[in-house]
């Protein structure tokens, strides 16, 4: 088993699981702040210099696992390592958000798609070096085609 600790927590406008867009095209501007525990702060030193940041969080509040399931993009059943699902056996999270501004220990962004309060595992500076003609994209492929 694995003990992991929050190093912060999410400052969303989103209270409630309904508020945040979901299904095919959903956009994420919401800004919000990534807090940060003061014992990490000496962790942030240079990440100014990254328009984009890899954020890492668990789905706290998600109820069970489902290996097999339907989500909002598509009335077919994926597999749940085939989604983004908050059903999975280990309810972590990723998710790629704009980085504005930081003061000390808070990280202005934009991007958001997780509740208030949401625990924070890491963050690490996003770097994509897979070129887009490399990139499939699965049944989310055939459903945009659609
Ligand atoms: C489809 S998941 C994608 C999350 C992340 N971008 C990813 O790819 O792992 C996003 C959904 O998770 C749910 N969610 C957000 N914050 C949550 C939390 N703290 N606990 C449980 N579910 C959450 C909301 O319903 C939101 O629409």
């Amino acid at each position: 088993m694995l003990t992991l600790r929050p190093i912060g927590f999410v400052e969303s406008p989103y209270q409630e699981t309904s508020q945040v867009p979901r299904g095919l095209g959903a956009q994420h501007h919401a800004e919000g702040v990534l807090r940060i525990l003061p014992e990490f702060e000496p962790g942030l030193t240079d990440i100014e210099g990254f328009s984009h940041l890899f954020v890492i969080w668990a789905f706290d509040r998600s109820q069970g696992v489902e290996l097999i399931g339907r989500g909002p993009a598509d009335e077919r059943p994926h597999g749940v390592f085939a989604t983004r699902s908050p059903r999975r056996p280990n309810p972590l999270a990723l998710t790629v958000v704009e980085l504005l501004r930081r003061e000390r220990e808070v990280l202005f962004v934009r991007g958001l798609d997780m509740l208030d309060r949401t625990p924070i595992l890491d963050i690490k500076p996003y770097l994509s070096s897979i070129a887009p003609e490399k990139l499939r994209r699965g049944w989310l492929a055939e459903v945009e085609a659609r």
